[in-house]
């Protein structure tokens, strides 16, 4: 494949194999026509990104049935809280009547921390049930896709923006170069473009390859964001590691010269290179330590279902499409997935279609073993969870 952001050839160092949407889903009836496309990550040796090569279009993906509501978590609106305190503090609150757009502000998680402190904003969100939401909370919202036509309108309409922000979604978009320009169109002289994502240090650290699917068509490294952005004219400034998603990192951006470049970044950088991010070698280790992974977990199941224990799931995240079907896990080995969110519940895992169910079920009948898919979550789901560990009774982490 051609590399989506320098055009350079590459090519997979791994398949995962066929896969299906992540947040794909569905019911009995919707099996026949269940989308699958071929998983596969690449490493650009040229600009250093990673990838997938094929991703299906954004479109089947963000829609008006979107299975991802930002607000299931309390340590996510937490982390959103602190987030906007410090965003204010550091880069807001020296601005008069300043604006602020958040790229993908799904049900207002965010941006609702600046709703009601009367903060100019706006989020951009194609997903319209998550984005109805995020009005019920007082959050302006459009709802569209982060495109150069929509830069120039809201340009038009509100003015230039202080910040763009962004969280969990800058890696969802496929052309970052589009990105570039639409932040030029928008962004004030002094503007700065801030966002967060899964970190490709942590993944590669823990083998955490679930967080490769569909909509994660990059994985980040601080190396590749400065090569990307430096391209249009933007400069990583600082970097902020954060313990959301299982290790995600924070990038700052401005414009190339006019701001002073933070320690942490030297150290983040430096740290890179020791992981060997930026050498194709690592990422060979990385698919020997998946293949490792998979033995690993599919033994353990097998030996739970010999034991006679039974195991269900707990999270039916998008992280476990990736998981459940590269070990081809499906309901022989676990029962059901118990999740909090209604638009999943009574449907059927994608792919391998394990059935998802109420977290009422989990409470009523305490299943022997748990596999914790929301591993990303572990510290609030084990404060939660208390009884049932101390029943004497498992849990498995699938990573
Ligand atoms: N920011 C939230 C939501 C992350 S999920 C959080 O961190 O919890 C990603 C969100 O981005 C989804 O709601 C999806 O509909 C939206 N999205 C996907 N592609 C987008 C694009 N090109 N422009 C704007 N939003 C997008
Ligand atoms: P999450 O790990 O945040 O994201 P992703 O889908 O991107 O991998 O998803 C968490 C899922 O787990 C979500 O469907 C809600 C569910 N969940 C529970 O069922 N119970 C809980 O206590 C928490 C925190 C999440
Ligand atoms: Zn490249």
């Amino acid at each position: 494949m051609k590399c989506r952001v320098c055009g350079e050839e590459c090519a997979p160092f791994m398949s995962f194999g066929k896969m299906p949407l992540a947040n794909g889903f569905l019911t009995e009836n919707d099996i026949e026509k269940e989308y699958f496309y071929e998983l596969s990550p690449v490493f650009c040796n040229n600009c250093k990104t990673f990838q997938i090569e094929s991703q299906p279009e954004p479109e089947a993906m963000f829609h008006d049935e979107y299975a991802f509501f930002s607000r299931t978590s309390e340590r996510m609106k937490e982390h959103f809280n602190k987030y906007s305190s410090w965003l204010k503090s550091t880069y807001l609150n020296q601005r008069t009547d300043p604006f602020i757009i958040e790229i993908g502000s799904n049900d207002g998680i965010f941006l609702e921390n600046f709703a009601k402190e009367g903060i100019k904003h706006l989020g951009i969100e194609p997903s319209g049930n998550v984005a109805e939401e995020a009005r019920k909370h007082g959050v302006n919202t459009v709802v569209e896709f982060f495109t150069e036509s929509l830069s120039s309108e809201i340009k038009e309409k509100h003015g230039e923006a202080d910040i763009i922000c962004a969280a969990n979604v800058m890696c969802h978009i496929p052309d970052l170069n589009e990105i570039g320009k639409n932040a030029n169109i928008l962004l004030k002289a002094n503007g700065l473009l801030i966002f967060e994502d899964p970190y490709l240090g942590s993944m590669i650290e823990k083998t955490s390859y679930d967080q490769i699917y569909d909509e994660h068509v990059y994985i980040f490294s601080a190396i590749a964001v400065s090569k990307i952005f430096a391209a249009h004219g933007f400069e990583l400034i600082d970097t902020i590691q954060l313990e959301t998603h299982g290790g995600s990192m924070r990038y700052v951006l401005g414009r190339k010269g006019k701001w002073d470049i933070n320690d942490r970044l030297i150290k983040t950088l430096q740290k890179e290179k020791e992981l060997g991010l930026d050498s194709p070698k690592t990422y060979d280790l990385f698919r020997k330590s998946c293949e490792e992974s998979k033995e690993r977990l599919r033994k353990a199941l097998q030996l739970e279902k010999i034991n006679g224990r039974r195991v269900v799931g707990y999270g039916a995240t998008s992280k476990s499409t990736t998981i459940l079907n590269y070990c081809e896990i499906g309901s022989e080995l676990i029962d059901y997935i118990s999740d909090t969110t209604p638009i999943k519940q009574g449907k059927l895992t994608p792919g391998m279609h394990i059935p998802v169910k109420a977290y009422s079920e989990f409470c009523n009948e305490h299943p022997d073993t748990a596999i914790l898919f929301a591993w990303n979550h572990r510290k609030e789901i084990m404060e939660k969870e208390k009884e049932f560990t101390s029943s004497g009774r498992k849990w498995l982490s699938p990573i």
